[in-house]
């Protein structure tokens, strides 16, 4: 699908399908329409059809008018005033869908004047094109016969031509953060036959030539030996039956312009590529899409993506953590004690909770670069799942502020994100007879809490931390119109990326 804009005053030109917003109360609409000298014809329909008669803007109302070769899809969208975001990318996504089932209609206009809340017109634009590009999202590669869409979606803005430059960069920066969620999303869906440790190593590394470059971005990654070098044990007790390397990607953005105040912020992100559990090898119906137990990992990269393209005012660092968690005859034995980086002990007493393992490594690693605060991303507990909800991100930390911040961020992008606190006996059940730690708790019960409790424990310098168990929120979320019927959501992306640019998108 392309996206484009049109700076025109009048919307008759370009369009097969006129997508229009309206508020409740149609004077309103009305109003809109006169102001912006839209076709006469739509305003007498509008006033004369008992469909039109019937249609007051309450939200959920639809009308659609097929009128000669121009069809005018009028979407009710409640009161002006309690108009949020949320609502702009529930109306454009469902709007697209329905205008996307007339077969016939190839190029679809959303008129952006007629859906503004009182909010300034850029925003609204920016949400209406990252929307509508979410919203076109499929995953086709497989299918060995897939019809190339051919859709071009233009968005009518009443400005003058001076608007242009600032069109322009939002445009770009809408496309560039539909096109990062997506990325991610494929990396999820893509099955565990053909992303691995290195290819999807390889995978970043070229996005990163092609997308990053002259940006400030450096690119290292480590591989078995490094890690080995690092004493990543734990780390590498996760990796031990691969038949593929593990591999740390870490990569660094510096802005253009620093002092000795601007902050650094590392993301440190899960990336299982597949998740078998190891010898606790998980039944075949907990097993089923594991691939997904990246997601972490391609949820920072996303961010930090944008947030570089958008020219974040902070130092940036993003490490990943990537292999599978496989069965062989060198696989970790439950009751293994390992080393980890930073010297605590851990007993595996369950090679399924493979996870924290990784990231406590990381997290370690993280710490060497003290930054001002670290955020990891991760599909680390099933807990998480039953306490929340699959469509709920849980949200843990050692610092109330940072853990307010990111609140703030989620709330304001429409992720939901719920705030689970680390109590003391958390760890409690964390400690371990004849180890510092083990990876499981003694009970099945407060799963994400004590997840979240272990991995605490690998922060060093108290350094803020904060920890997204996106187990449930990162797949699958077919209730949201923007997101795919089924497969990664990219959820969580939005906010991070809010949070890294200040707020800025
Ligand atoms: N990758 C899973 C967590 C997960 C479960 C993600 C379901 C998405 C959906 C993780 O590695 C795991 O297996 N965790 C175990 C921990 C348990 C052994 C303490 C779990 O949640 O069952
Ligand atoms: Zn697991
Ligand atoms: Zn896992």
């Amino acid at each position: 699908m392309r996206a484009s804009y049109l700076l025109v005053k009048d919307i008759h030109v370009a369009a097969d399908i006129v997508i229009v917003g309206a508020f409740s109360k149609k004077e309103i609409t009305q109003s809109v329409l006169v102001k912006n000298d839209i076709p006469k014809e739509w305003l007498a329909t509008l006033n004369t059809t008992s469909l039109g008669k019937q249609f007051t803007g309450d939200k959920g109302q639809h009308l659609y008018l097929p009128n000669d070769n121009k069809h005018i899809y009028f979407n009710g969208l409640g009161k002006k005033e309690s108009f949020q975001d949320e609502d702009l990318r529930r109306f454009v996504a469902n709007a697209l869908h329905q205008a996307k089932s007339h077969r016939s209609a190839r190029r679809i206009g959303f008129w952006v004047d007629s859906f503004l809340p009182g909010k300034k017109c850029e925003e609204s634009l920016f949400t209406a094109v990252e929307t509508a590009l979410l919203t076109d999202y499929s995953f086709h590669k497989y299918k060995s016969k897939h019809e190339e869409d051919k859709l071009e979606i233009i968005f009518f803005i009443n400005k003058p031509a001076s608007f242009k430059t600032k069109a322009d960069k939002i445009l770009e920066l809408a496309k560039f953060s539909a096109s990062s969620i997506n990325f991610c999303r494929d990396v999820v869906n893509e099955p565990p036959n053909h992303i691995w440790s290195e290819t999807y190593a390889k995978e970043i590394e070229k996005d990163v030539k092609a997308h990053l470059k002259n940006k400030g971005v450096k690119i290292e990654i480590l591989g078995k030996k490094e890690l080995q070098k690092e004493r990543m044990n734990l780390f590498l007790s996760v990796n031990a039956a691969s038949a593929h390397e593990p591999k740390l990607i870490h990569l660094t953005y510096t802005p253009k312009k620093t002092t000795t105040k601007t902050k650094h912020i590392a993301l440190v992100g899960k990336g299982i590529t597949f998740d078998t559990g190891g010898l606790c090898i998980k039944p075949s119906g907990s097993m089923a899409n594991m691939k997904f137990d990246m997601a972490g990992s391609a949820t920072v990269y996303a961010a930090f993506r944008v947030a570089v393209l958008a020219g974040a005012p902070y130092k940036i660092s993003c490490f990943m953590g990537i292999t599978d968690n496989a069965i062989s005859n060198n696989a970790t034995m439950p009751d293994s004690i390992f080393t980890s980086r930073g010297g605590k002990t851990v007993e595996v007493l369950n090679t399924d909770a493979e996870g924290r393992l990784v990231l406590a490594d990381v997290i370690d690693y993280a710490c060497d670069f003290n930054p001002d605060e670290i955020i990891d991303v991760a599909t680390l507990t099933g807990a998480v799942v039953q306490a929340l909800s699959e469509k709920a991100c849980g949200l843990m930390g050692n610092n109330d502020a940072l853990v307010n911040r990111l609140l703030k961020s989620s709330r304001e992008k429409s992720e939901p994100t719920v705030h689970l606190p680390l109590f003391d006996f958390y760890l409690e059940d964390m400690r371990c007879p004849i180890a510092d730690l083990q990876n499981i708790g003694s009970r099945p019960t407060g799963g994400a809490q004590k997840a979240g409790a272990f991995l605490k424990e690998f922060v060093r310098n108290d350094i803020p931390w904060a920890h997204l168990d996106i187990a449930g929120i990162g797949d699958t979320q077919g209730h949201l119109p923007y997101c795919p019927k089924k497969g990664g959501s990219g959820m969580m992306v939005r906010t991070l990326v809010h949070y890294l640019t200040n707020g800025e998108i």
